[in-house]
């Protein structure tokens, strides 16, 4: 809901308040955003009001009329640069004068009853209201456009920002922010998720007490070294209770979340477009519009957060054929072959693939070109025919025939300089020419800036996935932006390339997404380089990171969680030891992670022994039975001492949780699962699945029951293994929500004692899976 009174804006949602009004100087002053507040008046709003009398000393006064007010000490909707507020700024311009000061003052605002489309960039859905205000500087003849739109059920208002020069001299914007959040006071912690290929998304909690702090991409996408998803919170905020803003922008691009404490203590947020190396020309006329900025709050803990940026995300921003329906488990070639694939191979991985209940098979890297490592014929989009002799279109035929949907692995952004793209079109990559090129594997980076190479792959990409029954899309990024310049902009406009790059991307999936409705497309820019609300416009799931070791794994997933719903997180079960870290965990442990969200395997199935297919066999059933909860359920992370999560049906009346262990502690075996999201007075019954465990897994402890002596790893121990099977423990309850939300008191861990069926076989590493149904009326 937007209501005006008299000089002030009121935006509700159906929890939060946002609240600015317009100064006497004519500024937008912030008031207010944070748990709802009953306003039904002006007058009501006067206690939101700083009551300033004098301007602190040494600061600038705005004007002589106001000489209470000192920019540098004032809550704004905007800052500026060159009137007295010297804090990081929303805006800034250089004028043909040379100025870099800005006065925007209120001009007019009017509410319209949807979003106003964002011509360059894609934006979130289903808006139904938007308050739009416009901001002059009348000595330039620059507008400055603010945009609020709100999301009543969601808990979500978003912020956006347009300049428009309607002077007849050019302007230079180095900077344009989506959101700025100005607090009375700095009392938070500002949460950035950091980190790397193959680590992605560490989080870091970091103390505000002073100066600027900055969270930000120059790499070119939207980074594993800096998610765009942050948060604000209280010290005391848990996942259960507190107060919380995340903080999120429609952008895949060069990012930048900044806090600064102020001379006064008050606290300024701001994100948008990274202004390191950005400067937009715009000539008479041109407009330049920001990214949407997505905001919520909530005043009940982390979790209740998440749970709104996952609805928010899964109905506003993942959009077409596939926004809310199931995924499917696939099988992908990467780690099973890397870029030694042939017809041959992946037939017989597909047949594997089908007993095992996978339904879409990939064909990862390798398969055009003579891309038999990373340094040739990305550009080169045919295949290989010493790979697929027959072609394409033959395999893809097969494995549909197998009875397997098929997906395919593009790098489409991308070049070797070894291709005949390269070869035919030296003028079409990211590089200055003439010099020398730094690369990343290998290769180099098409000009997305220029519209001819953004036509071409758009022909290219429709070529390809027209010629065979493709219904998945692996559409990978794999390289940071080095030798930044365009060869197709002139030179005053270079600074414009991340940007306009970004552009001519979005611009590539649209067409794409909108000839292809069906396909499912998958976002990849090697694991979490591109993970971000910009790429889920176009691609309901991204690959979450190339690590797929369980226990990494679950911290990554974790994480991603605080931003983003588990219907945008793909996860793989990959062989042990793991690819990556070497670390050898369970089938069981690898599922357990993998399972919440989108499950795909990456493994050579044809390789595996009928133990382990048939195990993974029953994963996949086990997968589909949930899938619903799985893929869309809501996901709540639970504090304690083991890694607890428990994801639950929208009806509340089925829930899935899992419990995970790093490292045995000895003697510290009574845990807990805790369920999350049930309705408290109701009875569900909770179990496990029961399983047999190897009795290899207990080594030379065999012999504490043997009767004759067993030497470990001999063969008498593998002929026993086959037919002794150790039993492992049964949970099985009948209790209220309100118990299991309690905790349960699990059976009894192994520790050096004994074993038998009552007691919990876990070890490092070890997992659980729980399940917890509502009883039926009559029980
Ligand atoms: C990137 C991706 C991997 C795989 C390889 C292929 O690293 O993240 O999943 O597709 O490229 O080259």
């Amino acid at each position: 809901m937007i209501k005006q009174y008299d000089q002030s804006f009121v935006l509700e949602t159906a929890h939060t308040s946002y609240i600015f009004r317009l100064l006497p100087t004519k500024q937008l002053e912030h008031l207010y955003y944070g748990k709802k507040l009953t306003v039904s008046s002006s007058k009501d709003i006067e206690p939101l009001i700083e009551q300033h009398a004098f301007a602190p000393g040494n600061t600038n006064i705005y004007d002589e009329e106001h000489p209470e007010y000192s920019l540098e000490d004032m809550r704004l909707e905007a800052g500026m640069i060159g009137k007295g507020d010297i804090r990081v700024p929303f805006v800034e311009i250089i004028h043909a004068d040379g100025s870099s000061t800005n006065d925007f003052l209120y001009h007019d605002a009017k509410i319209n009853t949807s979003h106003t489309p964002i011509k360059s960039l894609p934006y979130a859905l289903n808006n139904k209201e938007e308050l739009e205000v416009t901001l002059v500087d009348e000595t330039y003849a620059v507008t400055l456009k603010l945009y609020y739109n709100v999301y009543y059920e969601y808990d979500i208002i978003t912020r956006r920002a347009v300049v428009i020069n309607n002077n007849k001299d050019d302007i230079r914007l180095n900077r344009l922010m989506s959101t700025q959040l100005d607090f009375l006071n700095h009392n938070f912690v500002f949460t950035t998720f950091n980190g790397s290929w193959t680590n992605e998304m560490n989080r870091h909690d970091h103390a505000v007490e002073s100066g600027l702090y900055i969270n930000a991409s120059f790499t070119g996408g939207s980074s594993s070294r800096a998610n765009p998803f942050v948060m604000l919170s209280d010290k005391h905020t848990t996942e259960d209770e507190g107060d919380v803003y995340g903080l999120n922008l429609i952008y895949s691009g060069n990012h930048y979340e900044a806090v600064e404490v102020g001379s006064y203590g008050k606290m300024r947020f701001v994100s948008g477009i990274n202004p390191q190396n950005f400067s937009f020309l715009l000539e008479e006329g041109e407009i330049f519009e920001s990214p949407e900025a997505v905001m919520s709050f909530s005043a009940h803990g982390f979790n209740d957060m998440s749970m709104h940026m996952h609805s928010f995300i899964n109905d506003c921003i993942v959009r077409g054929t596939w926004q809310h329906q199931e995924r499917p488990v696939l099988l992908n070639s990467w780690e099973a072959n890397y870029f030694k694939i042939n017809e041959q191979k992946l037939i017989k991985q597909a047949k594997a693939a089908k007993k095992a209940g996978i339904e879409l098979f990939v064909m990862d890297d390798g398969w055009f070109g003579k891309r038999d490592n990373d340094q040739s014929s990305l550009g080169d989009w045919q295949y290989d025919p010493k790979k697929l002799p027959h072609g394409l279109k033959h395999l893809v035929d097969k494995i549909n025939a197998i009875g397997l949907d098929f997906g395919i692995w593009v790098e489409p952004e991308m070049v070797n300089v070894d291709s005949d793209l390269y070869r035919n079109h030296p003028n079409w990559t990211i590089e200055i020419p003439g010099c020398n090129q730094s690369e990343g594997r290998h290769q180099r980076i098409l000009d997305l800036c220029n519209p001819e190479v953004v036509d071409y792959l758009t022909d290219v990409m429709s070529e390809l996935f027209s010629s065979a029954n493709i219904k998945y899309v692996k559409w990978d990024m794999n390289r940071t932006f080095s030798d930044i310049y365009s060869p197709y902009l002139p030179a005053n406009r270079q600074q414009e390339v991340f940007h306009r790059y970004i552009i001519g991307l979005y611009n590539l999936l649209n067409h794409l997404t909108h000839s292809f409705p069906d396909i499912l497309f998958e976002g990849c820019a090697s694991g979490g380089n591109r993970f971000d609300l910009g790429m889920l416009c176009f691609m309901p799931q991204i690959w979450a990171s190339d690590n797929t070791d369980a226990i990494c794994r679950y911290k990554i997933q974790n994480s991603y969680s605080y931003g983003y719903p588990l219907s945008a997180i793909s996860n793989h079960v990959s062989s042990t030891p793991n690819h990556q870290t070497l670390r050898t965990t369970s089938l069981d442990t690898r599922y357990n992670v993998a399972c919440f969200g989108i499950l795909g395997y990456e493994t050579n199935l044809a390789d595996l022994s009928n133990e382990a297919l048939e195990e993974i066999a029953k994963q996949i059933a086990h997968y589909k039975a949930h899938r619903k909860i799985f893929q869309f359920g809501t996901f709540y992370r639970v504090n304690q001492e083991l890694h607890n999560w428990c994801v639950v049906s929208d009806d509340q009346e089925e829930a899935v949780g899992m419990i995970l262990q790093e490292l045995v502690l000895p003697n510290h075996q009574f845990h807990q699962f805790i369920a999350r999201g049930l309705k408290k007075d109701i009875h569900y019954h909770f179990f496990n699945e029961e399983k047999q465990y190897n009795v290899k897994l207990f080594g030379d402890l065999i012999n504490t029951a043997s009767p004759v002596h067993i030497k470990q790893d001999s063969l008498a121990h593998q002929v026993v293994a086959k037919f002794v099977k150790m039993p492992g423990e049964v949970e099985d309850m009948h209790t209220t929500g309100s118990i299991l939300m309690h905790g349960v008191c699990l059976k009894q861990a192994f520790s050096a004692n004994g074993y038998n069926e009552q007691v919990r076989y876990f070890q490092d590493f070890a997992s659980r899976l729980y399940f917890i149904e509502k009883e039926s009326e009559k029980q």
